[in-house]
């Protein structure tokens, strides 16, 4: 099922005119490792931004929460919860009443990040469910218990504007009044700042963008050459957007076995993998208020380059 999918979007994504391959499809098991690196990284800020703030402002997150016991938290692609944790500790600490409800597509993430949660919070109470977001999401939204959903992260840097509607939109309807939503939003900053996060000079994301190919070849048997394609990145501050991209070094055509087809790239010709946008403030509140959410409080790492916004249903 899954297969099909990809087959079906790298090929319409490599016979475009513009090419293109989803974001979506780095996070393999390979990809997810290489990802673990890039949060390790020093030019990678982000991480090291959201877990300041869940580490230093959870008590203030928790004080807006203002739920009555028990509660849900509910986290979308919920990887492998150490940031999350900084929360669910002083939760615990608090002997407030909730469960936690990781939801991610990998089973295997999921089953890593509950034994590592009950290793360090025992008596937690905790329901990992696997599967797509959306219909999870629903089968909770039919109970009377209040919940709190959590987007963290910046991943919805990786949507374009129409699709970040659609997805908050979705959110909303599987929320009821008083529910709330958190979601991590990279904030615009010094460009330099950004353009180190994305072009690392030991080329770890690079690395992450080949391995699109890589991907490709295996699940799809393709014939792929690694060195003919190199990866570049941009960042234009104008309008707050890095896109990634991998670049065809020589004119080549490559050989997809699936798909029985050639697809044929000219000389310095681009397949563009991602968007990372970085937002303002403005543009936060914009989305809010689009998909009918009102803005509670942004907490903030103490450069300003990262917030975690809390809206109310
Ligand atoms: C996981 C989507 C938040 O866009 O910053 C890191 C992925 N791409 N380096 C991001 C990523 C290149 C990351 N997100």
């Amino acid at each position: 099922m899954e297969d099909s999918t990809f087959e079906r979007d790298i090929d319409a994504g490599l016979s475009a005119p513009f090419k293109h391959i989803s974001s979506k499809y780095f996070y393999d098991d390979i990809g997810s490792g290489i990802f673990q690196q890039i949060m390790k990284m020093p030019e990678y800020y982000p991480t090291a931004s959201e877990f300041e703030i869940l580490s230093l402002q959870s008590d203030k997150i928790i004080e807006q929460l203002n739920f009555k016991e028990p509660f849900n938290i509910v986290e979308f692609g919920a990887g492998d919860g150490i940031k999350t944790r900084q929360l669910l500790k002083k939760l615990m600490a608090q002997k407030i009443d909730f469960t936690y409800v990781p939801i991610d597509i990998s089973a295997r993430a999921i089953r890593e990040l509950k034994n590592n949660m009950l290793a360090t919070l025992p008596e937690m109470k905790i329901r990992p469910m696997v599967g797509n977001y959306f219909s999870m999401a629903e089968d909770l939204s039919h109970g009377e218990t209040p919940a709190l959903f959590l987007f963290l992260g910046g991943n919805i840097g990786n949507y374009q504007n129409e699709e970040a509607n659609a997805l908050f939109s979705q959110f909303g309807s599987n929320m009821r009044p008083g529910d709330k939503l958190l979601t991590g939003f990279d904030l615009r900053k010094n460009p330099a700042t950004i353009r180190n996060a994305y072009d690392d000079k030991q080329g770890i994301t690079k690395a992450f963008n080949l391995n699109l190919l890589t991907r490709i070849n295996r699940e799809l048997n393709a014939n792929f050459e690694l060195g003919q394609f190199d990866f570049y990145s941009h960042y234009d501050p104008a309008n707050g957007e890095v896109k990634s991209y991998l670049v065809s070094l020589v004119a080549q055509r490559v050989y997809i076995g699936k798909t029985d087809k050639h697809y044929s790239f000219a000389q310095n010709e681009l397949i563009w993998t991602e968007l990372s946008k970085k937002f303002t403030l403005e543009e936060i509140g914009e989305l809010a208020v689009a998909n009918n959410f009102s803005i509670v409080a942004h907490f903030m790492d103490c450069k300003h380059y990262f917030t975690d916004s809390l809206w109310i249903k």
